[in-house]
């Protein structure tokens, strides 16, 4: 009888142990590939957990019911032009009523352009 909260005990931190490593996963970001512009390093730390490493949106995304969009689609990015895409990346979708899609204020204007330029490298 003195063992059960002992045993309740074990359970439970092992059910803690495991939720938290589950959420670590779900958060983790993918790793670049050796050799990656700066552009794309940046993309894979700060863009890829939500658009996916190609881009065409990650299903931790669609798990969490987020809809980012395809970032290759050619015709649709063609459209954007690159002050757009500045403008989102670093204020966000909320301006433009798409809040979806959160603002970077705190990455370096020449980041936000390498960001950019990696953005058309993926939709040409
Ligand atoms: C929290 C998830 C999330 C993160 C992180 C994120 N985005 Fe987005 N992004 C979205 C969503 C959602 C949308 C679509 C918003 C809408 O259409 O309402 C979007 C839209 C965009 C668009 C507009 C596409 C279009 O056709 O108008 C661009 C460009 C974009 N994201 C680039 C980036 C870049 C670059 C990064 C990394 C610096 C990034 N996003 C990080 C969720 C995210």
């Amino acid at each position: 009888m003195i063992r059960r909260p002992i045993v309740a005990l074990v359970v439970a931190l092992a059910a803690v142990g495991l939720f938290t490593a589950g959420v670590a996963w779900l958060f983790d970001t993918p790793r670049p590939r050796p050799g990656a512009t700066r552009g794309e390093r940046l993309y894979m730390t700060l863009c890829a957990p939500c658009h996916g490493e190609d881009g065409r949106g990650s299903w931790r995304a669609t798990l969490f019911m987020i809809r980012p969009g395809d970032l290759t689609d050619r015709a649709r990015m063609a459209q954007h032009t690159d002050q757009y895409l500045v403008d989102i990346v670093k204020h966000g979708g909320s301006p433009i009523g798409r809040p979806g899609m959160p603002g970077f204020e705190h990455v370096a204007d020449a980041d936000v352009a390498e960001l950019v330029r990696y953005l058309r490298a993926i939709s040409r």
